[in-house]
């Protein structure tokens, strides 16, 4: 846990016991602790449930969710659901959905490293309160920020694959591609779903057990 002793209102977020707690100081915090904060309408957490084995990260924010304070709820996030439904899997009992930054970068630009770093520790918040067995990462920017040691790497190769990582232990791990790269080129759906019929044979075999 990344504690700033001089930050007070940062301390006073992560030094909760509860997600509900989390939640609810994260989100009426007015945090500015990076650039964000000057642009952004609300901090968004998440959508979903924080006692779901499954923990989705996407990249950050979008107009709607920066206007509505929900995770995944534009286009991108209702293709999210659409696909998950097909398989059973109802994104909001089913899994917890956060993004690495928290805020909506203006014109919906990539999180700045700096911006990843100022919202860190909120993240690892989350993780240690909720505890996920699965962690699906939406995007090739989800990637590059959660597993830091990959420097290089083609989504072609990396979704669909479950592997695991010594950050997350007992946790297995999968890329997919991010929902707005399938709005962009509906050629690669086939192959999504592919990737999301394996996560959901692997979750089932896990529920079993
Ligand atoms: N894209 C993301 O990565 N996250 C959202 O919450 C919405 C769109």
């Amino acid at each position: 846990m990344q504690f700033d002793l001089f930050d007070g209102t940062q301390n006073k977020i992560l030094d909760v016991k509860t997600y509900a707690e989390f939640k609810q100081a994260l989100a009426q915090s007015n945090c500015a602790k990076c650039a964000l904060s000057d642009s952004r309408r609300h901090i968004v957490v998440d959508r979903g449930n924080p006692n779901a084995k499954v923990l989705m990260i996407g990249e950050a924010p979008g107009e709607n969710e920066d206007l509505q304070g929900q995770a995944f709820v534009g286009r991108a996030g209702q293709l999210l659901d659409q696909l998950m439904n097909d398989i059973g899997f109802d994104t909001n009992r089913d899994s917890l959905i956060i993004n690495v930054v928290k805020c909506r970068p203006p014109e919906n630009r990539a999180p700045k490293q700096e911006e990843v770093n100022a919202c860190r520790p909120f993240l690892q918040k989350q993780l240690a309160l909720t505890k996920p067995k699965i962690i699906l990462l939406l995007g090739a920017v989800a990637l590059k920020h959660m597993i830091v040691d990959k420097k290089e790497f083609s989504m072609r190769e990396e979704a669909g694959n479950f592997f695991d990582h010594p950050e997350f232990p007992g946790v297995k791990l999968m890329v997919l591609y991010h929902p707005a790269f399938i709005l962009r080129d509906p050629r690669k759906k086939p192959v999504m779903i592919e990737h999301l019929k394996r996560f959901k044979a692997y979750l089932d075999q896990i529920e079993r057990t």
